[in-house]
């Protein structure tokens, strides 16, 4: 997917560029989700495994040129100057004809920029990105403790179809269930 770049205005009237990202990125991609990881549990991984040796950043930077090259995934991130603050991710659920009107998504934003509506930029964005291209319906999943994302998909129209108990084992010891969530686009 190749998007933007296009001037975004939040709530607190603060000015961000949005624009799809690709291999050129991979360092600034790779800093942004080592900070999402560290702020919360609520990624799928712990900072330290993200982009962890030169394997997993040469790994990453290949999956952020699929998704650059592919015109139906995408990368979709926001920009504080060079640093990227917030991104949501677009990928087809299924990888046959049978599945692929199915698209799963992932978004994060920094801590320190939450709350001033970039998650819902983000999530309009992917949404509308989804619908021009073909997709039917949206998935995501989210821990089930995890208040702000649920409320957030709630907010934006997503139903709650499952839950996986268990899925997740955080170091301190503790379990968490992963709710399974979709939109009809
Ligand atoms: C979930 C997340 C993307 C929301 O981003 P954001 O930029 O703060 O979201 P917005 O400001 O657009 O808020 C959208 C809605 O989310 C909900 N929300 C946001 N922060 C909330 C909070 N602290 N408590 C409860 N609901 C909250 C509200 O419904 C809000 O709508 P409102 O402003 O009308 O009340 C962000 O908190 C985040 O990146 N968290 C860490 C990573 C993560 O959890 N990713 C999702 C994994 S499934």
């Amino acid at each position: 997917m190749q998007l933007g770049p296009e001037k975004v205005t939040t709530k607190k009237e603060n000015e961000y560029i949005l624009r799809s990202i690709g291999p050129d990125n991979v360092e600034e991609f790779l800093n942004f989700m080592r900070q999402v990881s560290a702020d919360t549990h609520f990624m799928s991984r712990y900072s330290d495994e993200v982009g962890s040796d030169e394997y997993e950043v040469l790994a990453e930077k290949a999956r952020l040129k699929t998704l650059y090259e592919d015109s139906r995934q995408g990368m979709i991130s926001v920009f504080d100057g060079d640093r990227i603050i917030g991104n949501v991710a677009i990928r087809t659920a299924g990888k046959g004809r049978k599945t692929n009107h199915r698209c799963s998504i992932g978004i994060g934003i920094r801590k320190e920029y939450t709350g001033q509506g970039l998650g819902s930029i983000l999530m309009d964005h992917a949404i509308e990105f989804a619908k021009s291209v073909g997709y039917e319906i949206m998935e995501l999943g989210v821990l089930s403790d995890n208040t702000p994302a649920r409320s957030m998909y709630e907010k934006m129209g997503f139903t709650e179809w499952g839950c996986l108990p268990d899925a997740f084992h955080l170091d301190e010891g503790d379990s968490l269930d992963e709710i399974t969530m979709y939109k009809e686009l």
